[in-house]
């Protein structure tokens, strides 16, 4: 039989921090298991939301504060609505890179939006979704800036230090107040002993999710 499990996994960090390699491996592994996995990112993830994120990424747009906060809402409702709901419905796991601790870390924390505010929006967008477990990545600026070396960096990236020293502080508070959900995951470590780490805080919090088909 297979092992149908509700579960709604997201992964944080700043650029570099070697999100998209871990949730690539993870969803490998867990599809080699019997699982139905679904990988999604954030914004994007299906044709609304990848239009916004080409919006909100573009070096050539000006964006102010709340625009952006508003528009990485909208995508994430409509990620919610017609793509991550309807998957946990069907059985899937969903491994999504990024969810709303960004627009906390980011916006609130990195742009200094009213955190309030940002909570509430993030309660409407959602409709309530909570991940069920958050690996933050964690890497220092030096490391994401050695990471992303060759890459062109798009218009939130064109930030200064100031902003992600804010944003990394911010990802780590929320560790704090929510000890059980987000985990914090030394990411400057190869990328074998990242992975090791996330299966075995998988393996201690949803033992199920291992169970063979
Ligand atoms: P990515 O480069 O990890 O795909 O993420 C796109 C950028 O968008 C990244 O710089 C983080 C930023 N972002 C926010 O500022 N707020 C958000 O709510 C999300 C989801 C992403």
């Amino acid at each position: 039989m297979l092992n149908f499990l509700l579960m709604f996994i997201s992964f944080e960090g700043i650029d570099g921090c070697g999100k998209s390699t871990q949730i690539k491996i993870l969803s490998e592994y867990l599809i080699s298991l019997g699982n139905k996995v679904l990988t999604i990112r954030e914004p994007g993830g299906n044709d609304l939301s990848e239009a916004i994120r080409k919006i909100l990424l573009s070096s050539k747009n000006v964006i102010d504060p709340i625009t952006e906060l508003l528009l990485f809402e909208s995508a994430r409702a409509n990620l919610i609505q017609e793509t991550i709901r309807p998957a946990l419905d069907n059985g899937f796991i969903v491994l999504s890179d990024r969810f709303y601790d960004s627009t906390i870390a980011y916006q609130g924390y990195g742009r200094g939006i009213n955190l309030d505010y940002i909570t509430q929006i993030n309660t409407i967008a959602t409709n309530g979704l909570k991940p069920d477990l958050t690996f933050f990545l964690d890497v220092d600026i030096q490391t994401s800036k050695k990471r992303s070396n060759y890459r062109i960096s798009d218009r939130i990236e064109l930030s200064d230090d100031s902003f992600f020293e804010n944003v990394i502080k911010g990802f780590h508070i929320i560790a704090v107040n929510e000890p059980e959900r987000m985990i914090v995951i030394n990411a400057k470590n190869d990328i074998k002993k990242t992975h090791n780490n996330i299966l075995s805080i998988l393996a201690d919090k949803f033992p199920n999710i291992f169970l063979l088909s």
